[in-house]
């Protein structure tokens, strides 16, 4: 039935064919994020250490060029000092007290950035505001969030400091304040203040999926589209297995099991074209057929000879495993009980994970 309505729509409709190229399908993840600090007694060190015990983070600590200063002496004169100094001229590098040069110089990997200081005299301390002073720029356009860490004063003028040295950037939330009366419940009070962020998000272009068919794997480029996007964001989650039948002598096609969305168009198949057959349906062309389609991609590099292979021209039931990963995907998660241990989607051990999927105690986590 279906291979004589196709035929019959196909003489109707074939003047109207349309090739898309192949462009990247764009998906978001998290974006990476850094931790920047200065800590003079080692409480902001302790609040950085609550803090990435519970995000995926970069850390740099920021030293002053002087480790001799005692900041606390002839009450605090000479914390004192460095902040008039910095209030008289804000605007000239000469102000603020010399840093160590800092381990990382260029912040365009960041997407989001956490700043962590003590205030000083109701201000940011002065070796943060040289920090800022200095890198303050290269922020822009980032997310950015703070933490203050006070005896017991409370934090509006640092947060309006970090305003002047950070600019036109996005500010995450409110910024946490941490007391000398509440610094041992730090933990908590980054669990609570974590989810108040609108941490930003990375676009990361996904142009390509992988086709494995008894053990033989191809590379499919797909085109940018919602049911691309849609298809990578599931694919990212866990690679998909389909039964496809050949059909009209041109395809193997069957249901995905669920719905991508559509953009039908009439569609010129040519042999190696994936395409989106009535919004569940998956079609991998060996042949050529004219219908209204969405297109998904093509398989990469291989002759129509070379395709009726692959693809099982003519044979039903043939199982077909779609993926991001040159793999057949998990059938099955083993949980260990080293905790902490991170594995890749395929099942291989990470020991430095940084931002996407993977198992953690048996469980998928998202970093
Ligand atoms: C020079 C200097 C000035 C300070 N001024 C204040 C203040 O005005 N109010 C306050 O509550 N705490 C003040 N503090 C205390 C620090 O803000 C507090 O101990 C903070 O937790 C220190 O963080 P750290 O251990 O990471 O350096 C001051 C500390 C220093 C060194």
């Amino acid at each position: 039935m279906k291979n004589f309505a196709l035929i019959l729509m196909s003489l109707l409709m074939m003047c109207c064919t349309k090739d898309d190229k192949a462009k990247a399908a764009t998906v978001q993840e998290a974006g990476k994020t850094l931790v920047v600090y200065y800590s003079y007694t080692n409480n902001c060190h302790e609040i950085v250490t609550s803090l990435t015990s519970q995000i995926q983070a970069d850390v740099m600590r920021i030293e002053p060029a002087d480790k001799t200063q005692k900041y606390e002496a002839n009450n605090y004169a000479i914390g004192t000092a460095l902040l008039n100094a910095i209030k008289a001229n804000p605007n000239d590098a000469a102000s603020y007290p010399a840093i160590d040069p800092v381990s990382i110089t260029d912040l365009s990997q960041y997407e989001n950035i956490i700043i962590v200081t003590p205030l000083w005299w109701s201000q940011m301390a002065a070796i943060m505001q040289t920090y800022l002073f200095n890198y303050g720029a290269q922020m822009s356009g980032k997310h950015v969030a703070l933490i203050v860490s006070s005896y017991s004063s409370s934090i509006s003028d640092v947060v309006a400091d970090s305003k002047r040295l950070v600019k036109n950037v996005t500010w995450m939330g409110d910024a946490l304040w941490i007391n000398n009366s509440n610094h041992r419940n730090r933990a908590s009070l980054i669990e609570n203040w974590l989810p108040t962020l609108n941490f930003a998000e990375k676009q990361t272009t996904m142009d390509k999926m992988y086709i494995t068919i008894e053990g033989q794997t191809q590379t499919v480029t797909l085109v940018d589209n919602q049911a691309t996007k849609t298809l990578v964001e599931k694919l990212q989650q866990t690679p998909v297995t389909v039964t496809l039948n050949s059909s009209g002598g041109f395809e193997i096609w069957g249901t995905l099991g669920f719905s991508l969305p559509t953009n039908n168009e009439q569609i010129n198949a040519q042999p190696g074209d994936v395409i989106l057959y009535n919004g569940s349906n998956i079609c991998i062309f060996y042949g050529t057929n004219s219908w209204s389609y969405t297109r998904l991609g093509k398989i990469d590099g291989l002759s129509e000879n070379q395709l009726r292979t692959f693809l099982k021209a003519r044979e039903s039931n043939i199982s077909v495993t779609l993926s991001l990963n040159n793999t057949t995907g998990i059938s099955s998660v083993r949980s260990n009980t080293e905790s902490g241990v991170y594995y890749s989607l395929n099942g291989q051990r990470v020991e430095n994970p940084t931002h996407g999927i993977y198992i953690k105690n048996g469980k998928k986590v998202i970093l």
